[in-house]
Order: C-alpha cells, then structure tokens, then sequence
C-alpha cells in the first residue's frame, strides 16, 4: 500500500526520504518519488516505474538538494503504474502532493478543475488534491489553504505537501489512512509509519483522524484537530528498536519472522498467565466486568486475521460456550447485520489500519454491541485507539507482507481471550490450568518444530514445477489448511486452495491426480480416523500426499505419501504448531521458484483502501 515520508530537517533531505522509502518497501507498491524544496524556493522532483532501487539510481544520476521534502511508494489504484501516475503530483512548478488512500468524488472536482483551466498530467486521484490546493493558497497560509480542500474531498487520504512559497514547510494531513510525525533534534518528519523513520528518531506523535499538521524549522510541529483548534497530542517513544527492521543474517524477512515465533509467541504471553489461570485484568481494568456479559461474539477481520478468527471459533465455543460468528471485514460492513443483546464485537488485525476492518469497527458502533475488542500488533493503531479494549499480540514490527509471526501471535491472543472468557464463565479450573501449561511449553515446542526446516525444504522440490495444490484440514484444522494454501499463493504464486477434508469428495476430488500435490494437517485429534479415511480417498485417486502428523500418530511414509512428524501438543495448541511447517514449506517453494519472497506482486502489507 502506498507509503508517504516527509522531512523538514537541519540537512538535505535527499537521504532521509530515500532511506524512508526503503523502509517503506515491505507495504507493497510499483513506483516511487521523491521532491524536495530548495532555500531559494525551487521545487524539483524525481520520480521512477519499479523498485525505490530504479528512484535511486535515478537520484545518484540527478541528485536533488533541499531542506524539506516528501516521498512516496504507490501501490496504483486509479491509473496504471507508470512514471507520470507516480506521486509527488504537481500543480504547476510550485506545489508537490504525496498521498495515500482514495478521493471518491475526484472525477466531479477533476472536471471543475478543467473547466477552471488546469491541465492534467496523470490518471490518479490524487492530482486534483494539488490544483485544488495550488488554487486555494494563492490567498496565501498554506496549511489553511490544506484545510479548506481537505472539506471538499470524499473519502480517505494521508497526505504531505510542500509548496515553493513557504520553503521550510511540510503539511500532513490524515483522516481513514495512517500518518505519524516523528519527533527529531530540531528536525521534525512525516511517514505513513513509525518504521519509516527509526534511522532519525524513536520518538513519534500518532496524528488523530482529521488532523492537520505543519513541520516548520527547528523541528517545530503544530497540529490543528478536525475542528481547526490548535491542539497537542502526545509524544511516544517507539520501543521495538530499530533491529526489528534489519534482515540480521537472514536472507529474507519472512524466514527471520518466521524463526523468531518461540520469541514472539512467550512475549505474547508474559505477564498474562497466572499459575493456573489467565490474568484477565491483563485486557484492561474494565475487561472482567465486561466478558461476564458476553453472550455472544462477532469476530470480523481480514486476510490472514480473518483465519485467525476463523479458529478462535472452535476454542470459544469449545471452551469458553460462547458462540461466535466469524465474518470477513469487506462483506461484514455491508450486511444488514442483526446483533443480539450482549455481543461482544471483535477484530483481528495485524496493521490495525486495514480499512475494511476500521470501517466494520466504526459502522458497529452504530449496532449496540456491548463493547468492542481490538486484537492488534501495532500499538496507537487506528484500530487500537477506537476500541473499548484491546490487546497487543506482541509479536514486534512484521515487514515481510506474508504474515507468519503476526499469525501465530493472534493464535495464542486469542487463546488467551478464550481462557479469559472461560475463566469469567465458569471454566473447569482443571482444564484452564492444562492449557496453562501448555501454553508455556509452547514457544519450545514452536522451536523444535524449527528444527525441522531442512525436511520441510526438502519437500518443497515436489512443489516447485507444479500449478496447483490441495491444502485439507478438519475441524480448528481447516482455517490452518486455509492460512497454508493461502500463504502459498501469496508468495509462490502456485494456485492452492483448502477444504475441509469431509468435504473433498463433494467435489475437489475430480481435481485429484498425480499433478496435484495434497498437504494434510493431521494432529493426534478426535478427527484423526476420519482424516486418515479421507486420505485414502486422495491416494486411490494417484494424488501425491504430504502430511503434517502428530509424532504419536500411526501414519507412515510409503509410495506417494510423505510425512513429516510433529511434536506432541495439546488439542487446543494444535493450530498454532501445525500452521509453522506451513510457513516454512511456502517460503521454501517461492525461493526455488524465484519470486520476490517479502514483496509479492500485485499485494500490499496493510490495505488502507477499500
Ligand atoms: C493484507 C496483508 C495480509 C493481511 C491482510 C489483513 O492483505 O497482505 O497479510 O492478512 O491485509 O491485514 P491486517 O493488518 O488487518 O491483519
């Protein structure tokens, strides 16, 4: 998704934006720019098709200098990616606009804008917000100028502006689309997110929708709210460090995301299990009182947090008795949603900024929910800060696009949800206490699962010439299978798809023969014997299968069926185990296959459009 950085500073901007830009490489896009102001006013830009690599051989070339300045990656929405639809637009010589999201009523003010005699030199959206803001500060003040177009515009927009007028000055303004201020030394700067800027500073305000604010010299930062009211907004201090955004001597993102998940998952769990019992003060002061209500809940996410949800389902109603309704945020928003009295509204969501899953939040609202709960990795999310509660799934900053970590980290969140409620209703304290314990013995048996890596990359060969495979799960096993076909996909392009496995001869069945690979997850459960039933099915059909296998289960390599052996865990935990040797055989078939691992085409690390 589209990335916006922007610096007022003491020295030329030209690197800052660059390297801002590279850290913004993992949101996903197909073209960069980048346009600074020079003391003596002038405005200059470069722009590049591709890679911010393409941006920067292009600046080695014509390297530009300047005090202040703004950058962008676009991810192409409105008009094709090429140099002319790549941001910063201008308007004339003397205004440069960088945006992220979607201007809904742009087709209306473009034709008012021509008729007014402005030119049009792209497709997008975003050029009308330059002449309408170049038409605006001819009466001088730039940022009221900003202000006056932000109220003619419809839909979602961050946005960073700079104008040969007011030379040391860079606007930003947010509202449905992420924009943070980073806080220098006499020096101030504007990313899309916090990762953006870790090279100059730790410190960072998080912009409130509807806020505008201007950068000016000495690091001076100036935030009107929606209202135009001047207003100061809290200074925070990143505390992930700037490691999470270094490869270390990985060769790709998502291997390290991958590998760091014993990690990740006890930090997810510090300081929220008691001895045999979840501390449910660990949601917030007010979560005890609020779960006793709960009588139902509704859990809408996207992508891989929509997985995630999918199996909270099982532990909820298996050990909570809560029932649950999980829903897609994109079809949730638009239904005649009917809520019964005391449900709890839930959303999953690494970025905390997936505009589908914010829209679902704020038109829940309206429904008379009970409260809402945010399960996040970002904290001062736009997600975090309009729930009632929420929780932090702790798994540090993700960059590769294919979520791994931040998966895994929702998992045991949502566990712990689960015990919460179980321990507020009445769960046996026998049973809370066993998941309990297993939940600490789970980053080591995540580690030894690790381990397996050369298996699971010696499998991955099978996989790499074909087009399609067949992921099947049962039970809290088939989100799993969804999340390993979808991880599949993603970065190796190979179409996969999951069932759940009773469901195989109702139709994928005809699918079946020796071309089309089928990966099974099969942990020592309740559903085992009927897996096994299902797997014979596939082998009878000549179809090669590939099992993931509880180490105690009675299942042996033998022509056309390989099986990797997993550590015992309890039921419960199952999903959480069996989604790594997923991770793992997906990352291992896109790197024989060549693609570009932590960048897949066409997708985007957090979605803030529609
Ligand atoms: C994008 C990402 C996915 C992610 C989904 C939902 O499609 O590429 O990895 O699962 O958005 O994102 P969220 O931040 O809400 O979890």
């Amino acid at each position: 998704m589209c990335g916006i950085v922007g610096a007022v500073a003491q020295r030329n901007v030209q690197g800052i934006l660059l390297e801002g830009l590279k850290r913004l490489e993992y949101r996903g896009y197909d073209s960069a720019g980048l346009a600074v102001l020079g003391r003596d006013g002038r405005l200059s830009r470069r722009r590049a098709l591709g890679k911010v690599a393409a941006l920067e051989a292009r600046l080695a070339e014509f390297p530009l200098a300047g005090h202040s300045g703004i950058a962008h990656t676009r991810w192409a929405t409105h008009g094709r990616p090429s140099e002319e639809n790549a941001h910063p637009h201008q308007s004339g010589d003397r205004l440069a606009v960088v945006h992220n999201g979607i201007i809904e009523n742009h087709e209306i003010l473009r034709g008012e804008l021509e008729a007014a005699g402005y030119g049009f030199a792209s497709e997008t959206d975003t050029e009308v917000i330059a002449h309408l803001i170049e038409r605006e500060a001819r009466e001088g003040d730039l940022l009221q100028a900003v202000r006056r177009v932000l109220a003619r515009l419809d839909g979602a927009y961050a946005l960073g502006v700079i104008h040969a007028d007011e030379p040391d000055v860079v606007i930003g303004a947010r509202k449905g689309s992420p924009l943070v201020v980073g806080v220098g030394i006499e020096e101030a700067f504007l990313a899309s997110d916090p990762l953006a800027l870790l090279q100059v500073t730790d410190r960072f305000i998080y912009l409130e929708e509807g806020d505008v604010v201007r950068l000016s010299p000495g690091g001076r930062v100036e935030v009107l709210d929606a209202a135009g009211t001047a207003v100061e907004r809290p200074v925070q201090t990143f505390e992930h460090g700037d490691g999470a955004a270094s490869k270390g001597d990985y060769r790709h993102f998502m291997l390290k995301e991958i590998h760091e998940q014993p990690a990740v998952i006890a930090a997810a769990l510090e300081g929220r299990l008691g001895e045999r019992s979840v501390l449910v003060e660990s949601f917030g002061p007010d979560a005890e009182a609020l779960f006793a209500r709960v009588k139902q809940i509704h859990l809408v996410a996207c992508g891989t947090s929509y997985h995630a949800g999918m199996v909270a389902r099982y532990w909820l109603e298996r050990y909570a008795g809560v029932p649950v309704q999980v829903e897609v945020a994109s079809e949730y928003r638009y239904r005649r949603v009917v809520v019964p009295e005391d449900t709890l509204f839930v959303t999953l969501s690494q970025s905390g900024e997936t505009a589908d899953t914010l829209a679902a939040l704020r038109f829940a609202k309206e429904l008379g929910y009970l409260g809402s709960l945010a399960i996040c990795n970002v904290p001062g999310s736009s997600l975090v800060r309009e729930s009632d509660l929420t929780l932090m799934t702790q798994a540090g900053p993700e960059i590769g696009v294919a979520s791994t970590k931040a998966f895994t980290t929702q998992l045991v969140a949502l566990t712990l949800l689960t015990l919460a409620l179980g321990r507020v209703r009445g769960q046996d304290a026998d049973e809370q206490a066993t998941l309990v314990e297993a939940l600490r013995r789970l980053p080591g048996q995540v580690a030894r699962v690790l381990a397996l890596d050369p298996a699971i990359e010696a499998l991955s060969a099978a996989f790499a010439e074909k087009y399609h495979a067949l992921f099947l799960g049962r039970g809290a096993h088939f989100p799993v299978a969804l999340e390993g076909a979808l991880k599949l996909k993603e970065i190796s392009y190979i179409h996969a798809e999951a069932y759940p496995a009773g469901e195989l001869k109702h139709g994928p069945l005809a699918l079946v023969d020796g071309e089309m690979p089928v990966i099974a997850v099969a942990p020592n459960d309740e559903l085992l014997e009927k897996l096994k039933s299902n797997l014979q099915e596939v082998r009878a059909r000549g179809g090669e299968l590939f099992v993931f296998a509880d180490e105690q289960v009675a299942l042996a390599d033998g022509e056309g069926v390989r099986v990797l052996r997993l550590p015992h865990v309890e039921d419960a935990l199952a999903p959480i185990l069996y989604t790594v040797p997923l991770q793992l055989l997906a990352y291992h078939v896109a790197v024989l296959k060549g693609t570009d691992v932590d960048q897949p085409r066409n997708l985007a690390k957090s979605v803030t459009v529609e």
